[in-house]
């Protein structure tokens, strides 16, 4: 089977993305020190911790705002990209899981295939769909309140006080740590360790020419019929 290079994360997803993740892994840490100062003390003072977590909070906003102005202003592709099909969660979820758990140790090949138009596997699209839209919004926007305190403090109020507001800012924070060793992990399940994390910074991925296979499997029915 040949295969081909198909460019498949434009510059504004790829520079979104290393921003971001540069800012998430900061702020985990960041943030580990800031809950738990007397286990975690890496980053220094109580202080530097702080103002750490304060500059990467406000790196991953802007960041968010570069992958929400290119897929929905500039490409218009948000949706088809990240909103799963009806047949995604009905049969596409259980085939990914199924290959992620089962075939791909037999060396099965991945059953979804790359595209720029569909670049998610089902799997891909449920988790990126609910990083994307629940978690990194609901983790910026409490965490935009609680730097601050003094100037919103009414809205503070408003959304149901500083102990709650914290709370969903812990919890989505300890998701998206959750989040980033199973996606790490995913990651490097391609034809070699890097073969998704290099186009990732590249723009450019090594795809199957699964036409080809297709192609060459009807010509031999074909061939088989007027036999
Ligand atoms: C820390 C190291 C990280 C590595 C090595 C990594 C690796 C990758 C790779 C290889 C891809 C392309 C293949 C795929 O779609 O799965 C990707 C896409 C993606 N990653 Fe990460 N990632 C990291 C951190 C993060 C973090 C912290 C987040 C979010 C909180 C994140 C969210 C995403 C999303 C939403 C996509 C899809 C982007 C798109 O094409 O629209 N990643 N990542």
């Amino acid at each position: 089977m040949s295969s081909k290079m198909v460019y498949l994360q434009p510059i504004a997803v790829r520079i979104w993305h290393w921003l971001n993740a540069l800012g998430i892994v900061t702020l985990c840490i960041s943030g580990a020190q800031i809950r738990f100062p007397e286990y975690v003390t890496i980053l220094g003072s109580y202080r530097s911790a702080i103002m750490l977590h304060n500059t990467a909070g406000i790196v991953v906003a802007l960041s968010f705002s570069i992958w929400f102005f290119y897929y929905k202003i500039v490409a218009n592709t948000l949706d088809d990209i990240y909103i799963p099909k009806g047949s995604d969660l009905t049969t596409g979820l259980f085939r990914q899981v199924v290959f992620y758990f089962f075939s791909y140790f037999f060396g099965a090949p991945n059953p979804h295939h790359a595209t720029p138009e569909n670049k998610f596997n089902p799997l891909q699209k449920s988790a990126y769909l609910a990083i994307m839209f629940v978690l990194m919004p609901f983790v910026s926007l409490t965490g935009i309140l609680l730097m601050n305190m003094g100037p919103m403090r009414e809205i503070v109020m408003l959304v149901g006080g500083l102990t709650l507001l914290d709370t969903i800012h812990f919890l989505t924070a300890c998701s998206l740590c959750a989040f980033i060793f199973t996606h790490v992990y995913l990651a490097t399940l391609g034809s070699t360790p890097m073969a998704y994390i290099k186009p990732m910074w590249t723009g450019w991925e090594k795809v199957e020419n699964h036409h080809d296979a297709e192609n060459s499997l009807v010509d031999r029915s074909q061939a088989e019929h007027s036999h």
